[in-house]
């Protein structure tokens, strides 16, 4: 497809000129796909909320190649060496304090004194923020409130011709959204994903929470209904009708038309590469209701039923 780049050089480079103009791309990373801008430029952050009708005070979470990039932006702490050391680059976020001198615009962490940061994994988007003067700010590349993308072709998708640029990082690996870890305050989940509290847990030695009433601006995206295909939802189905998509997980469900196996294998982490691909599909084929099995609720398992959850609302 015309607006769909491969990993090349040329096309690394095509991708550098467009975020230097303060124009917007979408780009891959190892949880989904993401429409990426300047950090720095208020011009890039405004274009990305209008694209993404996303409201002003949900903020973005800034995207580094490495901590040297970070250092300028926010104050780092001992939790959040630990962590680093263990799992970035990869699937976590964490919101920081925001340094007074940091040339983050304001806009993109909706004027809060935290900041959200991430080391995506991906090789692609990593060969690209290496070669920038500038973090990226990168939200997922859906409409705000919508499923996210976990391919090129789902930005279309969302986007159509708005997006005139993707780059191609095959599919997601991960197909959830970061686990976003504040170390800012009290140190706690404000959203669940690959990277599970009790790991966080294990490499800081103590119990993590899961925040689970979000108050407004500690995560505003966790709020109100998101992640979501527009049709009505029902949870921990034991049974379904003809009708309605039926999402099950593991091998005693049999192959029907509207049944859709997260995991034949019975695997959380094969669930959740499947379940925005399963979502997106169900919502193409038109149906008017999804009902949904019980999904054991450990490791990623909860971070599925987290998006199930607000997806159902
Ligand atoms: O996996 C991901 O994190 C993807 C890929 C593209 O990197 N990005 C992503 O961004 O999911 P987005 O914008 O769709 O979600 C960002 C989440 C929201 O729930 C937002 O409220 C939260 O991070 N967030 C951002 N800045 C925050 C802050 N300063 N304090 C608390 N939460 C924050
Ligand atoms: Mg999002």
């Amino acid at each position: 497809m015309k607006n769909i780049y491969k990993n090349s050089p040329k096309n690394l480079n095509k991708a550098k000129k467009i975020l230097k103009k303060n124009n917007i791309i979408a780009v891959p990373t190892e949880t989904v796909y993401g429409l990426a801008g300047n950090a720095y430029s208020n011009i890039s952050i405004k274009k990305i909320y209008k694209l993404k009708k996303r409201p002003k005070k949900n903020p973005l979470i800034i995207h580094y190649y490495n901590l040297e990039g970070l250092k300028k932006d926010a104050n780092i702490n001992k939790k959040f060496l630990k962590l680093y050391k263990k799992f970035s680059p990869g699937p976590l976020t964490y919101v920081l304090q925001k340094k007074k001198e940091s040339k983050v615009s304001s806009l993109a962490n909706a004027n809060l004194k935290s900041i959200a940061i991430r080391f995506p994994k991906n090789v692609v988007i990593r060969n690209l923020l290496k070669q920038l003067k500038f973090p990226l700010a990168i939200p997922s590349a859906n409409i705000s409130s919508n499923v996210s993308p976990i391919k090129a072709t789902d930005v279309i998708d969302e986007f159509g011709k708005k997006i005139n640029f993707i780059l191609d990082g095959r599919r997601s690996k991960i197909g959830l959204e970061s686990t976003v870890v504040s170390l800012y305050g009290k140190t706690k989940i404000l959203r669940p994903g690959a990277i599970s509290h009790k790991k966080i847990g294990k490499i800081l030695k103590k119990k993590i929470s899961i925040l689970k009433k979000a108050k407004e601006l500690q995560s505003p995206g966790l709020l109100k209904r998101h992640y979501s295909p527009g049709i009505p939802i029902n949870l921990n189905c034991k049974k379904t009708d003809g009708k309605a998509a039926f999402i099950v997980f593991g091998k005693k469900y049999k192959k029907a038309r509207n049944v859709f196996n997260l995991s034949h294998n019975g695997s959380l982490k094969e669930a959740a590469k499947n379940l925005y691909k399963i979502l997106r599909k169900i919502k193409n084929l038109k149906y008017k209701k999804i009902n949904v099995v019980k999904i054991p609720n450990q490791d990623i398992g909860i971070a599925i039923n987290d998006r199930l959850k607000r997806a159902s609302r």
